[in-house]
């Protein structure tokens, strides 16, 4: 039986207990065996509705001798939490990022056990269709690549005003670690290494928190050039994915809910040659309304099966993110 203590019961929190129920399902070697989060009213309710125990300290938590840990808590608490998870000698699931900055991060991978029982939660890799999207690159579907165009907008509400997700020491920052830092991880994965960042630009004046609330990046790996752009002033939820290369093209457009749904189209240069329009040419490889998505990381995670070209995201590979984040905070300007 693979026992685990959700801390943190937030909004991801919550979506990892409904992805938990859903693999229960298929795998009856899963036991929820408490959950912890101090703050919130229905912790009873929300206990009873997973049948598990409500847990009232750290304590608690590691009395019940927990396989794994999951935390989706603000990002201040990370650090410690992990620690305190690894030291217990659990298996840790964090959410991103890891932690508020890369100082932390670095803390983080120095404690033992870091390297062999630490993820961290990218889910992005896990939406169908920018898991196939990926697997083409990796393929060469589209010939050499020119250029890789994200954009990934949230629409927010008024109530994030207060919320700590706009408060620099809690969060570590704006747009560009939450939620950009998934970008990051995208464009790291995809160019294999050697990325670097040219420039970026930023901008804020809506929430006035003192943290960026749009970013513009431009990065490069070799003659591969990535536009980034993330934001927290979008009104309209937003997520593009473009990948154009010498032989053919892609599009990932939507994620999930106030996204819309996802797609994924491919397309081969001049199509219309072949006969019709250009659109009439192109494939539709995905549609999906992405709301798997945490199931399937879980899964890859709790239940590795084969070698997937988008694995879940090792502590390691969490700490090249925030690497890449500290890069473009050095570079970005207003
Ligand atoms: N992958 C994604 O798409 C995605 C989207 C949003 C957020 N996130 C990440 O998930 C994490 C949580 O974000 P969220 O949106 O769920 O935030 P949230 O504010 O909705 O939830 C955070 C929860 O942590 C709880 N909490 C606060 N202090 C605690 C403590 N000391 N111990 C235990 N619990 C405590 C709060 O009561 C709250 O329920 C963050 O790391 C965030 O970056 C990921």
């Amino acid at each position: 039986m693979i026992k685990i203590v959700l801390i943190g019961a937030g909004l991801i929190g919550r979506e990892r207990l409904k992805a938990l129920q859903s693999l229960k399902l298929a795998y009856n070697s899963i036991q929820l065996v408490g959950i912890y989060d101090p703050l919130i009213e229905d912790i009873k309710d929300l206990s009873d509705q997973y049948d598990t125990s409500p847990l009232f300290s750290l304590d608690e938590v590691f009395d019940k001798k927990p396989d794994w840990v999951f935390i989706a808590t603000p990002h201040d608490l990370i650090l410690d939490l992990v620690t305190t998870s690894l030291n217990n000698g659990c298996k840790v699931l964090v959410e991103k990022p890891l932690g508020r900055s890369l100082k932390e991060a670095k803390k983080i991978m120095s404690v033992k056990g870091a390297m062999e029982r630490l993820w961290v939660g990218f889910n992005y890799r896990f939406y169908r269709g920018i898991y196939e999207a990926v697997s083409d690159i990796k393929n060469n579907k589209f010939g050499d690549l020119v250029s890789i165009n994200f954009i990934l907008g949230h629409g927010g509400n008024p109530s994030m005003k207060d919320s700590w997700k706009l408060d620099y020491d809690k969060a570590g920052g704006g747009c560009l670690i939450d939620p950009g830092i998934h970008l990051l991880d995208l464009c790291r994965i995809i160019s294999g290494g050697n990325i670097e960042v040219v420039s970026g630009i930023k901008w804020d004046g809506f929430w006035n928190k003192g943290i960026e609330e749009e970013c513009h990046l431009l990065l490069r790996d070799n003659n591969v050039i990535f536009n980034i752009q993330t934001s927290i002033v979008r009104w309209k939820s937003t997520f593009v994915m473009e990948v154009n290369g010498t032989e053919g093209y892609g599009r990932v457009i939507g994620r999930n809910r106030s996204y819309g749904n996802q797609s994924y189209i491919r397309g081969k240069k001049w199509g219309w040659m072949k006969g019709g329009t250009q659109q009439e040419t192109e494939e539709k490889v995905v549609e999906t309304d992405g709301n798997d998505v945490f199931a399937r990381e879980l899964e890859s995670l709790l239940f590795p099966k084969q070698k997937l070209v988008l694995a879940p995201c090792s502590g390691n590979e969490a700490l090249s993110n925030m690497e890449l984040f500290d890069n473009c905070l050095k570079a970005i300007v207003k």
